[in-house]
Order: structure tokens, then sequence, then C-alpha cells
């Protein structure tokens, strides 16, 4: 396994956590600890007996106060080029399902890194925002994109031009964050999603999730389409088997993962 300075792998059970793990920084995104995020990210995707995967940050202020801005201060156009920052690439093709857990700041690329799971859950406490505007640049890592897809243009703008940051309860009803709850719950809260996920039939839950993310690069009849090969292709697994099975047999199911 993999040597981290900036993040903590953990298992429990069939969940995998990863803990942005900078506290000092407010967890700022470095190109080392993206790197390394994305590294633990792709070994927990490998691994068979992992089957959802939760992360958040170190500490009590922050998930990921945005990408490490003194780092970033002297670079150039070409510095960013061939400084790593593919390395998002490599996040946005993890195929488990991804649960942030919340907790504070989760601003500039903390929000984008929020943006790239499919499940948020949120402390009451958390704030996020694209202030990257203020610094004079613009989000780099999907936020206009991904906001504007999921909040629409006219929220989207106000959050990526104004950059002011948004309470966790206001994206909850914006339908952003899918759970709000008591400050330092967050953890809690997603570790029970992430076993139930758990609980489910990992072939399916992977093609479930790659048949939603294509909405959001497809037109209409394409995501229909790859939708369609997907629930033809599950009818070749033995969880559809034994899920349908147990259904008719009054049993609860027993999913191998095959
Ligand atoms: N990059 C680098 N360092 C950062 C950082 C970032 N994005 N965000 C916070 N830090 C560092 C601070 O420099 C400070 O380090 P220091 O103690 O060595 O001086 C430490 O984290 C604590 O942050 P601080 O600013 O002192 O906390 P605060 O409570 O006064 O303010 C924030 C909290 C989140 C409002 C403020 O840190 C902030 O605006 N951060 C930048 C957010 C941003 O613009 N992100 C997008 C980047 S593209």
């Amino acid at each position: 396994m993999a040597e981290y300075q900036y993040v903590l792998v953990e298992r429990d059970e069939r969940v995998g956590i990863v803990t942005l793990n900078r506290p000092a920084k407010l967890n700022a995104l470095n190109t080392q600890l993206v790197a390394e995020l994305s590294t633990a990210l792709e070994e927990l995707d490998r691994d068979e007996a992992i089957r959802c995967i939760v992360i958040t940050g170190a500490g009590e202020r922050a998930f990921a106060a945005g990408a490490d801005i003194e780092e970033m201060a002297d670079k150039s156009p070409i510095d960013m080029l061939t400084g790593g920052f593919e390395a998002w690439e490599r996040i946005r093709r993890i195929k488990k399902p991804l649960i942030a857990a919340v907790n504070g700041y989760a601003l500039g690329g903390g929000c984008e890194l929020a943006l790239h799971c499919d499940i948020i859950v949120a402390s009451e406490n958390a704030r996020f925002g694209q202030p990257e505007i203020l610094l004079g640049i613009i989000p780099g890592a999907g936020g206009t994109q991904r906001l504007a897809r999921t909040l629409g243009k006219y929220r989207t703008m106000e959050m990526v031009l104004l950059g002011n940051q948004i309470s966790a309860r206001e994206l909850a009803d914006l339908g952003l964050v899918n759970r709000v709850v008591p400050q330092g719950e967050h953890l809690k809260e997603a570790l029970k999603i992430a076993k139930e996920l758990a609980e489910r039939p990992p072939i399916a839950v992977r093609l479930a999730k790659e048949a939603v993310l294509a909405a959001f690069e497809t037109p209409l009849a394409e995501g229909l389409e790859a939708e369609r090969r997907n629930f033809f292709l599950l009818f070749a697994s033995e969880d559809k088997r034994e899920g349908m099975r147990a259904f008719l047999e009054k049993r609860r199911a027993q999913f191998q993962g095959r």
C-alpha cells in the first residue's frame, strides 16, 4: 500500500474512508495532496472488499479550503499545464460511489471535490463556495460546469461571480446537499449511508453510477442508450439472478458482486 503524507486511508467493514489531512492549512489542496488523494481513491476502487468510499477532512474547521494559494501564487500557465492538475481526472474516473462528508469550509477546490462525489452529507456549520473570483481567477476543477448542471444558471452565476459562501442548509434546499446533520455528525451519517450502499449489489451500483453520470455528459438520446445498455448488461450478472430469486423466495438477497 502507498505511503501518504497528506491523506489518511482507513477501512471500516466494506467502506473506505479517505481523510484530507492538512488541518493546519484547512486541508488546502496542494499538488501532492490531490495526487495522493487520487492514488488512494484508485487503490480503494480496485479493492474488491470495498464497496463505497467516503471522503472527509481532518480537524474541526474544514473539508478543504480550496487549492493551495501559496503554491499557486507564482505559477505560470505552463506550470499549471504540466504540474499535475490532471489528477482531478483520476478522481472523476472512480467507479465506486463517493460520499463527501463535509464539515466547515468546502471552498474552491474543496467545493469542487464535493461536486466530484455522488452524495454530499454536510454538518450544519458547513460553508460552500467558489471564491476563486476574489483571487482574480475562476474555478478550474469543474465548478462552473457541475454547479450549472446541478443548480442551474442563475444560482451558479451568483456563486461563481460573487464568490460568496453558502450554507449547507441553503444548498440542501437547492438540491446540492443530500443531508444536513448537526455539527460533528457528518462522518457518522456518511458512514451510515455508505454501509447501506455496501449492501447493494456492487455491479449494479457501478453501472447505475455510470448511467446517472452519463446524464451530465450526453444529449438525452445518448444517455438513454447508455442506461439501456447497462440495464441489459445486468441481466448477465449472478446478482440479478440472486436478487430476483430472493424476492420470489421471500428471503434476503446475498449479493456477491458477480
Ligand atoms: N491555500 C493555502 N493556505 C490556506 C488556504 C488556501 N486555500 N486556506 C486557508 N489556508 C491557510 C491560511 O493561510 C492559514 O495558514 P497560516 O496559519 O500558516 O497563516 C491557515 O490555513 C488557517 O486559515 P486562516 O485564513 O487563518 O483562517 P480564517 O478562519 O481566518 O479564514 C477562510 C478561513 C477559509 C475564510 C480563509 O482561510 C480563506 O479565505 N481561505 C482561502 C479560500 C479560497 O480562496 N479558496 C479558493 C482557492 S482557489
